[in-house]
């Protein structure tokens, strides 16, 4: 099997993603900075700039992902003045515009985010992973995800009534019926698109890193071992991480100089402490043969 390559690249997405040839990757997987009037971090563009500012980049994502990709995108509107912003569901209406299928959303369920209080709203506790693909049919892996059935298991399906045990065609009309019946007697059930993950991440040194089990469901989702993954705006190089530790080719682009630097050394810990891992395993096999 051919080694894996983890590369950290500096500079503006939009100009590193004219070296690549198109169709290179089979996901694209990142959280943009986020709009914001008041913050001047890594550039921070205007909510009423934001299309504008995103659109030209998502081209070059759309001509380097690969016919059966998906591009998965973190990102959630703050609120202003007492509302929130609509920047990002203008941005999907101008992706879709683009070429791009909206497939699915995703929602990441922060499971211990802060407490607080506000006159108009409670706290923010989720985030959108929006779900963009080139066609219709894509990779993906669903077994990769599959969850223990636990509760349903031992309440919902031990009580069965009699909707549950025939075939109900989908009320939309989809042809998807469902029958919960048949699932009575597994183990694993496929998960919802509910994504219930501690906000706490290993890296304390950027200020909007996400957890690395984040990145890690949709490369095992949307890759095999061996595929090539990109984050143009790579932070403090989690996704990079995940994709090495998956078996997974990747590619990391930052603007900022301390984090791709900041990339750098965490892909190259992690590497190490994969090398140590293997090497401990083969040293304790050998010993016990
Ligand atoms: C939300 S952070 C990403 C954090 C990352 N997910 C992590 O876990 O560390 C967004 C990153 O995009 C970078 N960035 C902003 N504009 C960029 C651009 N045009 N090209 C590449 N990177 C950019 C910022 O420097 C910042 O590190």
């Amino acid at each position: 099997m051919p080694a894996l390559q983890t590369d950290i690249l500096h500079g503006d997405c939009l100009e590193i993603l004219k070296e690549f040839p198109d169709e290179h990757f089979d996901l694209v997987f990142t959280s943009p900075p986020y709009a914001d009037r008041r913050k001047n971090t890594y550039g921070g563009t205007k909510p009423e700039h934001y299309v504008e500012w995103f659109l030209p980049r998502a081209a070059e994502f759309q001509r380097v992902l690969k016919k059966t990709g998906s591009f998965v995108l973190n990102i959630k509107e703050k609120a202003e003045d007492g509302e929130r912003h609509t920047f990002v569901i203008e941005l999907i209406i101008a992706l879709r515009k683009q070429g791009w299928l909206w497939t699915e959303e995703y929602i990441w369920h922060k499971r211990n985010c802060h407490p607080g209080k506000w006159p108009n709203r409670f706290r923010d506790a989720w985030e959108r992973c929006l779900h963009f693909t080139r066609e219709r049919h894509f990779k993906m892996n669903q077994e990769a995800v599959m969850v223990p059935m636990g509760d349903w298991k031992e309440k919902r399906l031990k009580t069965l009534g009699k909707n549950d045990t025939v075939r109900f065609q989908s009320q939309v009309g989809s042809g998807f019926g469902k029958n919960i019946a048949n699932w009575k007697d597994r183990e694993m059930a496929f998960p919802s698109n509910v994504l219930h993950l501690a906000t706490e991440c290993g890296n304390k040194s950027h200020s909007a890193a996400f957890p690395k089990a984040l990145p890690e469901w949709f490369i095992k989702l949307f890759t095999d071992p061996g595929d090539w993954v990109l984050d143009p705006f790579v932070g403090s190089g989690t996704t990079c991480v995940a994709a090495q530790e998956l078996g997974r080719n990747s590619v990391g682009i930052d603007i900022k100089h301390d984090f791709s630097e900041l990339a750098e050394t965490e892909v190259e810990s992690a590497s190490l402490a994969m090398f140590d891992k293997a090497t401990k395993q083969n040293g304790y096999s050998k010993k016990n043969k």
